[in-house]
């Protein structure tokens, strides 16, 4: 195994830019988790009932704070779930109110997107508002009328579409998970980037469905074919500056996920940052680790550096087989890279 790090180095700390939050005591549960790996993060709208106004907005955050606790480097960048009925108005205020980003999610696409976008056209006066704002597009990109493996692409003209419509729009697919996807990101202007979870880095469907059904590696949109694995691993470790981390860390609890209609959702904050390592050791360089996970995110979303740093070290740990009653991926095999306690940057 090829050991082109040392056993010892410091990052910025990172920053997630895609990332499930929960409700209540989930919330209390899974917030601090977050915070021992990440710095700002963008946090999903899609709670039941959804983040869609200032004032659910600005609640969240403050029991997102709260639940931080002792973490002042943590920063949660607030979204909210679009609507065909948000007016301008309602898109002024939410930026007012401090929103990062809107989130479209098609009608019935993933976990609690029932109340998704039917229309997507009926939107476009949403993103034109949201243009006017400087917010950030963030779109779940599957369509879901189409079959499962097909249901990214089948969406992509779609973001062509609003990337040609809205040209100062910042927009970032989601958790892209195709050869196609990165194709398209790569030929749209700059306003236009992706985030890719770890999952989808190391994972092809073969995880979920090719041995004995594993629930717990079971997300939306699914992890793909083997080729598009590596499409997405030459992206992130690519100069482009399009493709960043957003980790789509999303809890369930086990018995929501070991089911007869089991949710979609990856848990995966505790053990992003020493699998990426892990995978740009083998696959990229320090330089490409620290553009993903430190750099790329935070220059599209306009957010300045970390005044924070992180020190891993090449030490193994056993990942604990639930984090309260939910199952992390890697769930009880080890990982080689521990984490230090994120520390003020000296003289920053
Ligand atoms: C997410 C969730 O559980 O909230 N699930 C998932 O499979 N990724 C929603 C989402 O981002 O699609
Ligand atoms: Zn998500």
């Amino acid at each position: 195994m090829s050991r082109q790090f040392p056993d010892t180095f410091s990052l910025p700390l990172p920053d997630d830019f895609h990332l499930h939050l929960r409700q209540d005591e989930a919330l209390l549960r899974y917030v601090p988790d977050a915070a021992a790996s990440f710095g700002r993060v963008i946090v999903m709208p899609n709670t039941t009932p959804p983040i869609r106004d200032e004032h659910s907005l600005s609640r969240y955050r403050e029991q997102i704070m709260t639940a931080a606790g002792d973490a002042p480097w943590f920063v949660p960048l607030m979204t909210f779930k679009i609507a065909e009925s948000h007016t301008a108005d309602a898109v002024r205020r939410l930026a007012e109110s401090g929103a990062t980003a809107g989130k479209l999610y098609p009608q019935g696409a993933t976990t609690n997107a029932e109340d998704g976008v039917s229309d997507i056209r009926a939107a476009w006066p949403v993103f034109a508002a949201m243009e006017a704002q400087d917010l950030v597009l963030c779109i779940h990109g599957e369509d879901p009328s189409s079959f499962v493996l097909d249901r990214e692409d089948a969406f992509l003209p779609i973001v062509d579409q609003i990337a040609s419509d809205f040209p100062r729009l910042r927009i970032v697919l989601e958790h892209i998970t195709t050869a196609r996807a990165v194709d398209l990101v790569l030929r749209l202007p700059d306003n236009v980037a992706a985030t890719i979870t770890v999952h989808h880095l190391l994972l092809t469907l073969d995880a979920i469905i090719g041995g004995f059904l594993n629930p717990h590696v079971f997300c939306k949109p699914v992890m793909k074919r083997p080729e598009d694995r590596e499409a997405l691993a030459r992206a992130a470790c690519s100069d482009s500056p399009k493709f960043f981390f957003g980790s789509d860390s999303a809890p369930h609890p086990i018995g929501a996920k070991e089911s007869s209609c089991g949710c979609a959702g990856v848990y995966t904050a505790p053990v992003a940052m020493p699998l990426l390592i892990d995978f740009f050791e083998r696959h990229g360089t320090m330089e490409s680790l620290r553009a993903f996970c430190c750099e790329r995110g935070r220059r599209f979303y306009r957010v300045p550096p970390s005044d924070y740093e992180v020190t891993y070290t090449r030490e193994a740990w056993t990942v604990p087989a639930t984090y309260g009653d939910v199952v992390p991926l890697n769930a009880g095999r080890a990982v080689s890279w521990t984490a230090s306690r994120p520390t003020i940057i000296s003289g920053g």
